[in-house]
């Protein structure tokens, strides 16, 4: 027997694939998960007996209506039916990706970006190709429409602000360049915001500030530490969700009753939760400016062509990610290409007993650069940017 070609290429997250082979007493700033604990509203949810039913294959109404609720501002409102409940956004990226991606189409990715999306277009017969981001990571329309142009057959684009691994952001005129490019041309766009509520001084741009188009993705496994509930959501046109809800429904029945009764708690508490996850955020980026400020400075970015140029992150902090450029001494070195920034962080790892992921990971546009994620406990942060210091100075 031999499993369908449509997994053949797959493998596992090289995210993981660092991680699993770390000697037993490296730092792990790898992983994206909070380690700030999961909120009292989720962990001491009650749940009665009757919850232990499958329930509505939409999930509990209370809970969407809760969704709704919550996604609603003063400028937009979300109605429950323009809600699809998940197991996890990546299980609405999965849906979504299988009702709206033909077998032969293109899907535009960001490069770097989230790992699952190229997986996903790949999975449904597409190409991924991805597009290239602005300085700091934020979403460069200019460059993304123009691709738009050269690539007729594209079925979905995806954008993900705060970024993942980069922390870039997406302005208003910008979004709003992206979202009538794809309405003009019936492409789907999906805008992935489950960072969004992990800003340190100012509230990120969503897509639904500045359009109806397009789906938004939200999570419970970000701002609201619980990653385990497995519960997120998406936000769009019923009739855009219906085939999703399909496919979501083909693949899990409907997101687990004990998770929903606590995704229900926390968004009932999200006034305590949120300020709470977001001093955690400041207090992890603080401590960056403490143990190593140093980091921002000193890195440089390969271009490739014979240049190099200064990282230095000045824009607005979202999401726990640090886009690190590997060291500026290393210039003119082998440290650019894929293969570079591979060995740089196994070295990092073995040698310097801390993980990071290289960019190379999230595409080739990471090729130099490396993803340290702030997400876990203060301490552990701590002694992980101790044992990097060193190595950013010459
Ligand atoms: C950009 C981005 N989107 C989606 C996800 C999936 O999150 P979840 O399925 O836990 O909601 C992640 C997880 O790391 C992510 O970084």
């Amino acid at each position: 027997m031999r499993p369908a070609t449509r997994v053949a290429g797959e493998g596992l997250s090289p995210i993981r694939r660092m991680s699993l082979d770390a000697p037993a007493d490296a730092v792990d700033l790898g992983l994206g998960e909070p380690g700030w604990g999961a909120p009292d509203a989720g962990t001491r949810t009650a749940v009665p007996a009757p919850s232990l039913s499958y329930g509505p294959n939409t999930s509990d109404p209370a809970l969407v209506r809760a969704v709704a609720g919550y996604a609603s501002s003063p400028t937009h409102d979300v109605a429950p039916e323009q809600v699809m409940v998940t197991a996890g956004s990546q299980a609405a990226l999965f849906a979504l990706f299988q009702a709206w991606v033909e077998p032969g189409s293109t899907v535009l990715v960001p490069d770097p970006g989230f790992v699952a999306y190229p997986t996903l277009a790949r999975l449904c017969g597409a190409t991924p190709v991805g597009y290239p981001l602005g300085a700091d990571g934020d979403l460069d329309a200019d460059a993304l429409v123009a691709l738009l142009g050269e690539q007729p057959h594209t079925s979905l684009v995806v954008l993900n602000h705060p970024a993942n691994p980069t922390g870039g952001l997406a302005s208003e005129r910008a979004l709003s360049r992206v979202a009538e490019a794809c309405a003009e041309r019936g492409v789907l766009l999906v805008s992935d915001e489950v960072y969004a509520e992990l800003w340190v001084d100012r509230r990120p741009v969503s897509l639904r500030d500045v359009s109806a188009e397009g789906v938004v993705l939200g999570s419970m496994s970000k701002a609201f530490a619980a990653p385990g509930l497995r519960i997120g959501w998406a936000l769009g046109d019923p009739e855009v969700l219906a085939p999703a809800r399909l496919l979501h429904n083909a693949m899990t029945t409907a997101p687990s009753r004990l998770s929903q009764a606590a995704a229900l708690a926390l968004l009932g508490a999200a006034e305590e939760v949120l300020p709470a996850a977001r001093e955690e955020l400041r207090v992890r980026w603080a401590t960056v400016d403490r143990v190593a400020p140093h980091l921002h400075t000193s890195g440089h970015r390969f271009l490739g062509d014979g240049h190099q140029k200064a990282m230095f992150r000045t824009a607005t902090r979202a999401g726990f990610y640090l886009w690190l450029a590997l060291p500026g001494h290393l210039a003119g070195a082998a440290y650019a290409d894929p293969v570079g920034t591979e060995a740089f962080a196994l070295q990092l790892r073995d040698e310097g007993r801390v993980t990071t992921i290289p960019g190379t990971a999230f595409g080739p546009g990471g090729a130099g650069c490396l993803r340290v994620s702030l997400g876990g406990p203060v301490d552990e942060l701590e002694e992980g940017l101790r044992r990097l210091a060193p190595w950013w100075k010459a």
